[in-house]
Order: structure tokens, then C-alpha cells, then sequence
């Protein structure tokens, strides 16, 4: 009997055993691959639930230490800080950024004495800070002013940079902001300290709950669609990415993360820079509802999806699973 009507490369082979499964994988999750973003807050031994995100926790800055000590120790390589700021301290200019003792410098001194080893990346843009919740300063007519944001964004930089941050990692948008930046650290001798540029970071609604997080929400009037980018578009994002590498950022962001993989490759196949994707809140929120719902395995859809942003080219991805994955891996 001839079996000429079979086919004659069987791509199941590969795929019939773990061992071979192993052997032919194209990609492969670590610990290595993961940032972990923290919120901070005031207190001590203070830890609040975010109500959007279950299972994340804003700490205080006492409880950082042990924190990092635990990342470092699953073998994740950096942190990401945001500070959720005293209402009494949120300002119309968000002057508070440039405040040396504020929550995100206090974090970095805490993280840096603990483990000097972990990598601290610190977002710079104004929202944490503001009255109104927006990145960057207004004018009477409640328009983001571009030029007199980014002057306080290097400001913010610098203090971030002074308190011991690693990678300078601008979320704003604003227009020049990485060659300012770059510029005041070169200028302040801070040769090794990396600018993580948010590139191609678009107007989403998948931030909802980090604004919560922050305590950004309940602030903003209106919406991010004058800075941020607008998600119909794709070619413009290589254009923010030919500039913030101009610029002299060391590695680009693609935020958020899985519903704009195709950005991550455009960008990667483009430029053959560094690439890192942020898992964002609304896409951790998303997750964890069908796992409450009983709708998908937790374990299951947090590798899968992170081992998609791999594949799809990125050198790492922010996400709130990092620890979970980490020890997942392990
Ligand atoms: C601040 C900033 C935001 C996020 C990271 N940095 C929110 C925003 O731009 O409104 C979102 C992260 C997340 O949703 O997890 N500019």
C-alpha cells in the first residue's frame, strides 16, 4: 500500500515528545527577561491593596529592601518604581519630582543600600506629581506645554539619577525630551546611567487600574491623546524610535504590551536595538479576571504570554507577574 498521499515532512515529529519539544524551541522565558514594577507609598510597614489589581500591593518604603532581596534572589534583574503621592504634596507643575526626599528617591536610596546588585529603573513624567494627573504642565487653556515640561523632566531626571537610578526611563511623550535628559546627565558626569525611552507609548485604555495605582485616576481631566500615541498607527512609532535612539537612548519601549507585539517586531526588525515591551495593568487586570472567573490557568496564560513578547523580539518585558513568573521558572 503506497502512502504517496501522505505528507512527506511531518512537522509533528518534533513536536511528539518533551525532550524534542526542548530541543527545538526557538524561545526561551527566564527570570533574566523580567522587570518588576513596584508601587510605593508613605507609612511604615505599610502595605495597601490596589483594588484593580488583586494581588499587587503598593509598599512602603521600609518593606522595599525585602522586595528586591527577593527579586534578586529569584534572579530578576531590575525594578521599576512608581510612587502613589500624598494628595497634599500633588501640585498644578508637579514640583514634587524635583524634591530630594520624595517617595521615589527615598526607594531607590532603600533598594541601592540593600542590594546594590538589582538594577532601579525610575519612570520621569509629571502625572504622579500633578493636580491634574497629566505628564507634563499645562497652559491657561489646559494644553500640555511641551518645551517647559521637558525642562522639569530633566529636573526629575537628575534627581532620580542623584538618588541612584540606573535607567532614566521617560513615560511623558514629550517632544526632545530623551536628547535634554541626556544631555543634563552627560553634563552631570552620570555616563553610565541608561535611558530606557518609552518610544512607542500609545493612548490606552489599558492603563485604567496603574492610574488607580498611582492615584493618578480620580485626578485627570481628560485624556493622554496629544502626547501619547494613537493606536491606528504604526510607521509613526519607528519615527519615535529613530528619534529617542538619536537622542541617545540606550534601549525603547513598546507600551502596552500584547496588543502591540507587531510594534515590537517592526521595531526590532528596524533598528536591532534593545527592545522591551510593558505588560501594562489593564492587561495583568484582564488576566487576572478570567483566572477568577475560573476562565483561564493563572500559571499557564502569564508564560504564554510572556514568552510571546520573546518571541515577537523583545530583550525583556515589565510585567506585575515578574515574581510569580520568576518563581514559576525557577
Ligand atoms: C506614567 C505611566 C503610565 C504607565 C506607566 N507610566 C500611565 C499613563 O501614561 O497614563 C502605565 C503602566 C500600566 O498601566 O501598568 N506616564
Amino acid at each position: 500500500m503506497t502512502h504517496a498521499a501522505y505528507p512527506a515532512l511531518r512537522l509533528r515529529r518534533t513536536r511528539a515528545a518533551a525532550w524534542s519539544r526542548a530541543m527545538v524551541a526557538e524561545n526561551r522565558l527566564s527570570p533574566a527577561d523580567l522587570i518588576w514594577p513596584l508601587f510605593v507609598t508613605g507609612g511604615r510597614d505599610n502595605r495597601e491593596p490596589i483594588a484593580s489589581m488583586p494581588g499587587v500591593e503598593r509598599l512602603s518604603v521600609d518593606l522595599l529592601a525585602a522586595a528586591a532581596k527577593e527579586a534578586a534572589a529569584l534572579g530578576i534583574p531590575c525594578l521599576a518604581l512608581f510612587p502613589n503621592t500624598p494628595a497634599s504634596a500633588r501640585s498644578d507643575d508637579g514640583r514634587e519630582a524635583l524634591n530630594p526626599d520624595n517617595l521615589m528617591c527615598r526607594a531607590i536610596a532603600a533598594i541601592k543600600a540593600a542590594v546594590p546588585e538589582i538594577g532601579v529603573l525610575t519612570d520621569v513624567a509629571l502625572d504622579p506629581y500633578t493636580s491634574h494627573g497629566h505628564d507634563g504642565v499645562l497652559d491657561a487653556e489646559a494644553r500640555i506645554l511641551n518645551d517647559e515640561s521637558v525642562e522639569i523632566l530633566v529636573g526629575q531626571s537628575l534627581n532620580q539619577a542623584r538618588a541612584g537610578a540606573d535607567i532614566i526611563a521617560p513615560s511623558d511623550m514629550m517632544d526632545g525630551r530623551v536628547g535634554a535628559i541626556r544631555a543634563a546627565l552627560e553634563g552631570e558626569n552620570f555616563t553610565n546611567v541608561q535611558i530606557m525611552s518609552y518610544a512607542a507609548k500609545y493612548a490606552s485604555a489599558f492603563y485604567g487600574p496603574f492610574r488607580d495605582a498611582v492615584g493618578s485616576g480620580g485626578y485627570l481631566k481628560g485624556d493622554k491623546k496629544t502626547y501619547q500615541m494613537d493606536y491606528a498607527n504604526s510607521g509613526e512609532a519607528l519615527r519615535e524610535v529613530a528619534l529617542d535612539l538619536a537622542e541617545g537612548a540606550d534601549s525603547v519601549m513598546v507600551k502596552p504590551g500584547l496588543p502591540y507585539l507587531d510594534i515590537v517586531r517592526r521595531v526590532k526588525d528596524s533598528f536591532n536595538v534593545p527592545v522591551f515591551a510593558y505588560q501594562v495593568s489593564g492587561e495583568y487586570a484582564m488576566i487576572e479576571a478570567a483566572v477568577a472567573a475560573n476562565v483561564l490557568d493563572r500559571d499557564k496564560a502569564m508564560i504564554e504570554t510572556l514568552t510571546a513578547f520573546k518571541r515577537a523580539g523583545c530583550s525583556g518585558v515589565l510585567t506585575y507577574f515578574a515574581r510569580d513568573a520568576a518563581r514559576l521558572l525557577g
